[in-house]
């Protein structure tokens, strides 16, 4: 039950019909979240696009979208190969693409390159092509039909281009196990 001792001094004055209204006030946090909504509603609604002055949720996506694309830039086009032969002498960026390789590609290459799933990559037989941009192109499309991921769509230009370039140094070193050549002989 609730305290009624100041029951008298909160009945109002009028009488309508012999009803006495009793003054009974929301709580103070409840009246004034209340006006909290209010006030946040005006505030969401000048956000909206279409609306207020905001642009909308659909353009603010696209905006993210594309400062993360610009970011991040996916593989385009084909390669040039005097880009990519210059990261092969960069040793900095030869360890970055080990690092690629080493999260990306081991399970199907061997980590010495050796092959497993996939075929060796330290000998000069290649399926698709033994130039470093036909090897670039395969890394970035895949081959898709026999298992080899695209992974232009699933690492960065950057990576890619590492990874080339990585890959390109395997070639000539020994593997512990190496798998039986694939495909044409590319002389260098
Ligand atoms: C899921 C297994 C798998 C993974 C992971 C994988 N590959 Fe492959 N890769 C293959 C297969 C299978 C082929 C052979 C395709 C064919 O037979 O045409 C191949 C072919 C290749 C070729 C062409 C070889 C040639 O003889 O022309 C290159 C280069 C290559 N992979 C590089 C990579 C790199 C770099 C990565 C990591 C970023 C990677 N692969 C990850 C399975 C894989």
């Amino acid at each position: 039950m609730a305290d009624t001792t100041n029951d008298k001094d909160r009945l109002l004055e009028h009488q309508y019909d012999g009803i006495q209204e009793y003054d009974n006030p929301l709580p103070r946090w409840w009246v004034w979240t209340f006006w909290g909504t209010i006030v946040f509603s005006i505030a969401y609604w000048l956000n909206v696009g279409g609306i207020g002055t905001g642009q909308g949720r659909i353009a603010d996506y696209e905006q993210d979208m594309a400062a993360f694309r610009a970011a991040h830039p996916l593989p385009t086009g084909p390669a040039d190969p005097a880009k990519l032969l210059a990261l092969v002498s960069d040793k900095h960026e030869v360890e970055e693409g080990q690092k690629v390789f080493a999260k990306n590609c081991v399970a199907c290459h061997a980590a010495d390159g050796g092959g497993l799933i996939g075929p060796n990559l330290t000998d000069a037989y290649w399926l698709h092509g033994g130039k470093i941009e036909d090897i670039h192109a395969t890394v970035t499309n895949g081959v898709l039909a026999k298992g080899m991921p695209a992974w232009g769509k699933l690492l960065q230009a950057k990576e890619v281009d590492e990874v080339v370039a990585y890959v390109w140094t395997l070639q000539g070193t020994t593997p512990a196990k190496p798998k039986a050549a694939e495909g044409e002989l590319v002389q260098k």
